[in-house]
C-alpha cells in the first residue's frame, strides 16, 4: 500500500484539498468561442475561501479546491487549461475542474445526486410512485461510482503526502473510501450539507447501494454534519444497516462509529452567517434601490399606513415547502380578514435544478396558487402576493431588510442560511417564523415561532403571531436571533473542521 501511494503521489504538492461538485467559478462559452467567468457566492464558497493564510502557512499556496466541470463552459475551461484554472480567474485559487463526461456528469449530478439521494435524505418521495429502482438507476449508479472515482483520483495525484482533504457532500459520498484505498497516509474529512434520513426511510434506497453510500462516507477520519440530528441519524444508519458500533466520546460528546476496526469521528458544525460581508453588502447603493421600489410595491393600507411585509428568499426547491407557505398566507387571509390589504407577501423564489421536470412542475405550481391568491382575493389598489422568479441578490437583501416577518418553513433543511441571514441584516427587527425540521431550528428554536411544516394551520397562526407581536419584543428577539446565526461565521466554520481533522 505504501509504495502505491508514493507512486500515485508523484509531485504533488498540496496540503490541504477541499471536493465539491460546484466549484467557486463557471465558465460561460460565446458563439465566437471565447469564454467568460462569473464567481459564485453562498455559504460553501465563502467558507471555502478561508483556505488562504491561516490553512496553508501565509500565501495560500498548498492549497487545491477539485470540482466539476457543469456544463459547456466549464468543460472548454477545464480542457483549455489542462484542468487548472486561471488564477486570474478565480482570484487566486487554486482550482482543478474535472471534466467529467457529459453524460455521466447528468447520470451522477441529476439521476443520482439531486434526483435520489437528495430525496431521500430530504424525505420527498410520494411513495406510493416513486422511488422505482430498476435498470436506469443501475446505470445512473454506474455514473455515479466513475464521477466518484473521477474525484478520488485527482485528490489522490494532487494531495501532498499526510495532507488533509475535505469532501463536501452528497455529490460525493464515495469518495472518502475510494480515496483511503489510493492513499492511507491523508487525513479525510466528509462534510454533509444536507439533513440525513432516518434508517427507516434511508432502507429505501437498494441495499447495496445504501451500504455502499455509509460505508463512503465511513472512509473518512471524520465525517461531519450541520446538526447533532443529522449526525445521530447518520449514525443510526451506520448502525442498523451495516452493524457498525456508535458510542459517545464522552469528554467530546461526538459520536464515534466502528466497523471492521476502523472508527470514523462524527463531528457536528453549524455554519453561521456571515454577517461583516452581509451588512457591508446590505448597504450599498443597488439594495437601497431595490428597497425603494419593493415598499413601492408594497404601498399603504386604506389607513394610510404601510402594509405589512411578509417575506420569504429560497431557491426553488421542493424541500423549501413554498407552496404550503402560499396556503398558510391564504389561510391568514380568511382566519384574520382584518389583514386584508394591509399586508403583502413578498415570495422571492428564485430558479434551481430546472433541468429537473419535477422542479420545473414545482415553479409552475408556485406561480399558480400564487395567481390565484391574487384573483380570489386582490383589488384594485392591492396584490396580495408579489412574486419574484429572477434570481437578485440585492433585491433578497433588500427584502430581508424590510421583512416585519420573514417565513422559512422547509419540509427539511439542513441549516438554512435565510433563517440566520435576516436577523443579521434586519433594519427594525423581524420576526421569524420557522420550521421545526429546519438545521436552523437547533440553535434558533427559542426565539423564532415555530411551526410544523405540514400544518397550515398553525403556519397560518405563527404568521398572524408574527403580524402581530410587539415592535420591542421582535426587536429583542431579533438581536438575539443575529447573535445565535452569527456564532459560527464561514471562516471559522471551515478553520475548526480542518483543525479537528
Ligand atoms: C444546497 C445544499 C447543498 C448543495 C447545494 C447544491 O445549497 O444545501 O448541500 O451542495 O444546494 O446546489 P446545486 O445548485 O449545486 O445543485
Amino acid at each position: 500500500m505504501a509504495a502505491d501511494s508514493s507512486a500515485q503521489q508523484g509531485n504533488a504538492q498540496a496540503r490541504v484539498l477541499v471536493a465539491s461538485n460546484r466549484g467557486p467559478v463557471s465558465y460561460a462559452k460565446a458563439e465566437d468561442g471565447s469564454l467568460s467567468v462569473k464567481r459564485g457566492g453562498g455559504g460553501l464558497v465563502s467558507g471555502l475561501s478561508a483556505i488562504s493564510a491561516e490553512s496553508t502557512g501565509g500565501d495560500g499556496g498548498g492549497a487545491v479546491w477539485v470540482c466539476a466541470a457543469l456544463g459547456d463552459g466549464d468543460r472548454e475551461a477545464a480542457r483549455r487549461f489542462a484542468g487548472r484554472l486561471d488564477p486570474a480567474d478565480t482570484g487566486g485559487q487554486s482550482v482543478r475542474m474535472l471534466e467529467i463526461p457529459a453524460g455521466d456528469f447528468a447520470d451522477a449530478y441529476n439521476g443520482v445526486a439531486n434526483s435520489v439521494l437528495w430525496f431521500v435524505n430530504h424525505l420527498l418521495y410520494q411513495t406510493p410512485l416513486e422511488p422505482s429502482f430498476d435498470t436506469e438507476f443501475e446505470r445512473q449508479w454506474g455514473a455515479y461510482e466513475r464521477y466518484n472515482r473521477a474525484f478520488a483520483d485527482a485528490l489522490a495525484a494532487e494531495a501532498a503526502e499526510n495532507a488533509t482533504v475535505m469532501v463536501q457532500d452528497y455529490h460525493l459520498t464515495l469518495v472518502p473510501g475510494l480515496l483511503r484505498r489510493l492513499r492511507p497516509d491523508l487525513r479525510i474529512g466528509h462534510f454533509s450539507h444536507t439533513p440525513w434520513a432516518p434508517p427507516d426511510y434511508y432502507r429505501m434506497l437498494p441495499d447495496a447501494v445504501g451500504a455502499e453510500v455509509l460505508r463512503g462516507i465511513l472512509g473518512a477520519d471524520r465525517a461531519a454534519f450541520l446538526t447533532r440530528r443529522w449526525a445521530g441519524a447518520f449514525a443510526d444508519c451506520c448502525e442498523r444497516l451495516l452493524g457498525a458500533d456508535v458510542r459517545t466520546d464522552e469528554p467530546t460528546g461526538e459520536l464515534l462509529v466502528t466497523l471492521e476496526g476502523r472508527t470514523t469521528r462524527l463531528g457536528v458544525h453549524g455554519l453561521g452567517a456571515d454577517a461583516e460581508f452581509l451588512r457591508e453588502r446590505a448597504n450599498r447603493e443597488d439594495v437601497y434601490d431595490r428597497i425603494a421600489s419593493l415598499r413601492e410595491e408594497i404601498g399603504t393600507g386604506p389607513d394610510g399606513e404601510a402594509r405589512r411585509a411578509l417575506v420569504r428568499v429560497d431557491r426553488t426547491e421542493l424541500s423549501k415547502n413554498i407552496v404550503r407557505g402560499l396556503h398558510a398566507y391564504r389561510r391568514l387571509l380568511d382566519d384574520h380578514p382584518e389583514w386584508r390589504e394591509r399586508v403583502v407577501h413578498l415570495a422571492l423564489a428564485y430558479p434551481s435544478r430546472q433541468d429537473l421536470a419535477v422542479y420545473r412542475d414545482y415553479m409552475d405550481e408556485v406561480s399558480r396558487v400564487a395567481d390565484e391568491i391574487n384573483s380570489a382575493y386582490g383589488t384594485d389598489s392591492w396584490t396580495p402576493v408579489v412574486l419574484f422568479l429572477k434570481d437578485d441578490f440585492a433585491r433578497s437583501l433588500a427584502a430581508y431588510r424590510l421583512a416585519d416577518v420573514a417565513l422559512v418553513n422547509p419540509i427539511r433543511d439542513g441549516m438554512n442560511l435565510v433563517a440566520k441571514e435576516v436577523p443579521v441584516v434586519s433594519d427594525e427587527g423581524c420576526a421569524l417564523v420557522l420550521s421545526r425540521e429546519a438545521g436552523a431550528y437547533e440553535e434558533m428554536g427559542g426565539d423564532a415561532l415555530v411551526v410544523n411544516p405540514y400544518d397550515i394551520a398553525d403556519t397560518a397562526r405563527a404568521l398572524h403571531e408574527g403580524l402581530t407581536m410587539e415592535p420591542s419584543e421582535r426587536t429583542e428577539r431579533t438581536r438575539r436571533l443575529a447573535s445565535a446565526a452569527t456564532a459560527l461565521p464561514p471562516d471559522r466554520w471551515f478553520l475548526d473542521q480542518l483543525h479537528a481533522l
